[in-house]
């Protein structure tokens, strides 16, 4: 069996390393138009930063995993055929801000059209809105040879992260497919390739739009559960309550749960806003708009919590930080990813530096280019914008510390050395409530959670 998978990505990557790792007499080809991120899958530094992808993809690359540019040639050769290209917020156009922007979609579906010359399963790995696989099947359709096509939704769950923990022992494997005999037997095809390494009863299978929806509706609530803790945090300030206590008492109800209660600065990464923003308009194409604005809450929810994170810092520094010097100890939208898409510090920079406040960023995995190009666009400098090597750098005669991504490190500092260093009064801002702030208060501090 040949697999092939069109998009080097943060999904197509890992994943497709995994099957290979898993299914070692599969061939699988991941391709990509990017030729930069394929020579560095080709390479000793992969493209992303992933807790155990080096050791998965150094055992099967080479043996039955390759990285090409040649997308042509691998779908040409392909039996299934995996879409995992990206799939943004629409930036122009109807729907511009909240649709999908389905272009890549769109361009791949017409290229195995154009190529495909025997029969092939294309699968769903993309998150898409609901009935897209109608419009790829419309496509295909397009190809003069009457090669027959079966298009399924297999949406993936991973987190950044912890992806290879989460692709070897996922909670469940969803797989839609027609409730014809064809769709059946190519459902039962994909299957088969999961049950190599997943319990048969963790692979769900369903009618396609089932499968696509519940990928959308899954991030919802994950995120809701975010924003609903957030929005909760922002009463315990004002209360006395501490968020943590409230959450852990809610969580310890089994219908409740303990995970995903963590309040935070804000939720980041590439897919919580973007899918429920493409949730909330599809609701609204449906003629829903009471459930449409019902989800779209969830999103403004988030984007006050960035605000006032900013907002709680420049207010506690006597409401002034120009020129103040302020350290952000991480970057990244969550720990163990160099993922900045969308992440919470991007917001929280920008509204410093409009403060006129000297922003020093320090991230353990993000480099200094893409910190600029995320706060400051292409091309752009300022000089009150900079990046430091070590979170100890970052402080160094800072007036103020914001924790912004939960990094491990930043949990073992010496703070009381940092202290030392910094101007007083010291000022710190846990957005992601890792540290004890009444041990950050005997050593001196002016010590602010999220929350708290
Ligand atoms: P990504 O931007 O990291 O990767 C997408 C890749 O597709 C890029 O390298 C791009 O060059 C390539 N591509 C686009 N059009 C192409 C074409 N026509 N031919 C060849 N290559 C093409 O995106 P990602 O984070 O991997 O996400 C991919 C999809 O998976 C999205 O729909 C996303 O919502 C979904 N998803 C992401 C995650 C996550 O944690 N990142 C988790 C689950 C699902
Ligand atoms: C999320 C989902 O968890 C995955 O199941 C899904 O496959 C993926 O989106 C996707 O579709 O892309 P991801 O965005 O990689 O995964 O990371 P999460 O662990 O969900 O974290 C998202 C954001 O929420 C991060 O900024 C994180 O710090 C924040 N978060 C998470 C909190 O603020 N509190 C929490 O309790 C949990």
């Amino acid at each position: 069996m040949k697999i092939c998978c069109i998009g080097a990505g943060y999904v197509g990557g890992p994943t497709m390393a995994v099957i290979a790792f898993k299914a070692p007499d599969i061939q699988v080809t991941v391709v990509d138009m990017n030729a930069v991120r394929i020579a560095e899958w080709n390479s000793d530094t992969l493209p992303i930063y992933e807790p155990g992808l080096d050791e998965v993809v150094k055992q099967a690359r080479g043996r039955n995993l390759f990285f090409s540019t040649d997308v042509k040639g691998a779908i040409a050769a392909a039996d299934i055929i995996f879409v995992s290209v990206n799939t943004p917020t629409k930036t122009y156009g109807v729907g511009s801000g909240r649709a999908a922007d389905l272009r890549f979609i769109e361009s791949v579906a017409r290229t195995i059209a154009e190529v495909a010359t025997t029969p092939k399963i294309i699968v769903e790995k993309s998150t898409i809105p609901v009935k897209t696989a109608e419009t790829i099947q419309n496509i295909l359709a397009a190809n003069t040879l009457g090669v027959t096509f079966q298009v399924l939704s297999n949406p993936e769950f991973l987190a950044e992260g912890t992806a290879v923990q989460d692709l070897f022992n996922p909670d469940r494997v969803l797989i839609g497919g027609e409730r014809t005999p064809e769709g059946e037997q190519a459902v039962a095809t994909l299957a088969g390739v999961y049950a190599r390494w997943v319990p048969r009863e963790r692979i769900l299978t369903t009618n396609l739009w089932s499968s696509e929806l519940s990928k959308l509706v899954a991030n919802a609530f994950l995120a809701q559960r975010i924003s609903s803790i957030n929005a909760i945090s922002a009463l315990c300030e004002a209360t006395g309550a501490d968020v943590d206590e409230v959450a852990n008492a809610i969580g310890k109800d089994s219908r409740i749960g303990p995970k995903f209660l963590k309040a935070s600065v804000g939720f980041g990464g590439s897919c919580f806003q973007k899918d429920i923003l493409n949730l909330s308009y599809l609701c609204e194409s449906f003629g829903l708009p009471e459930v449409s604005a019902y989800w779209a809450g969830v999103v403004k929810m988030n984007d006050y919590q960035k605000q006032r994170f900013s907002a709680k810092i420049v207010r506690s520094l006597f409401n002034t930080v120009a020129d103040k010097r302020i350290a952000v100890l991480g970057f990244a939208f969550k720990k163990d990813t160099d993922d900045t898409r969308e992440s919470a510090a991007i917001n929280v920079v920008r509204d410093l530096l409009a403060e006129q406040a000297n922003v020093v960023v320090y991230d353990p995995k993000v480099t200094a280019e893409e910190i600029n190009l995320d706060v400051l666009g292409k091309g752009h400098a300022n000089p009150r914008l900079t990046v430091a090597t070590s979170a100890v750098e970052a402080s160094r005669g800072a007036h103020a510390i914001a924790i912004v991504t939960e990094w491990d490190e930043f949990k073992t500092l010496d703070y009381a050395k940092i202290f030392e260093g910094m101007h007083k009064p010291a000022f710190i801002f846990d957005g992601r409530n890792i540290l004890d702030l009444a041990k950050l208060r005997a050593i001196g501090f002016r010590a602010f959670g999220i929350g708290k």
